[in-house]
């Protein structure tokens, strides 16, 4: 004989599990880095390129990551985390005093060809971050400053 679960059963199984996997919380602690150590103190771009970097591209690829009220609710919040943490591995403006002139200089012709080819920010982060969905003249800044 097959066991059927019935509507009901599969919907508070369902519901369940959700409030289960909401005690899994993830680490939302930006560690303190000083602001000398960040792209914009030791590199100087021009106050409208340093804007437009900090509100595309800081909340994953830096250490002042604004988390949305979303990211309290599993498993979003895990998916979001987890982009965090691979941006801030490959790239993270905060440290940049930690890379040497080589790795400053790969980087930011790595984030003009990014930015040109429209692979960053994240499209799923500029569905949900419109101040991030840059228009032709604000690319165009970006990728002249980081390509100079
Ligand atoms: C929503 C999070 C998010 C935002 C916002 C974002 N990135 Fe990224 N970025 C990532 C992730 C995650 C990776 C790691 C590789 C991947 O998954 O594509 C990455 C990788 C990169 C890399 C590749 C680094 C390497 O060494 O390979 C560059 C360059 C980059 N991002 C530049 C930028 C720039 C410039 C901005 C702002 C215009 C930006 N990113 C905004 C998440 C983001």
């Amino acid at each position: 004989m097959k066991i059927i679960p019935s509507k009901r059963a599969l919907i508070t199984g369902f519901i369940i599990i959700f409030g289960l996997i909401q005690f899994i919380r993830i680490d939302k602690v930006n560690t303190i880095v000083p602001v000398e150590y960040g792209l914009i103190a030791i590199e100087t771009p021009p106050k409208d390129v340093a804007e437009l970097i900090t509100s595309a591209c800081y909340d994953c690829h830096s250490n002042t990551t604004k988390y949305p009220w979303y990211s309290n609710i599993a498993p979003v919040s895990w998916w979001l985390k987890k982009h965090v943490n691979n941006a801030r591995e490959e790239l993270n403006f905060s440290k940049w005093k930690d890379y040497n002139i080589d790795k400053r200089d790969s980087l930011k012709k790595e984030c003009a060809e990014h930015i040109e080819k429209k692979w960053m920010p994240l499209f799923s982060y500029k569905i949900i971050h419109p101040e991030a969905q840059l228009s032709d003249e604000e690319r165009e800044k970006m990728i002249n400053w980081f390509k100079q």
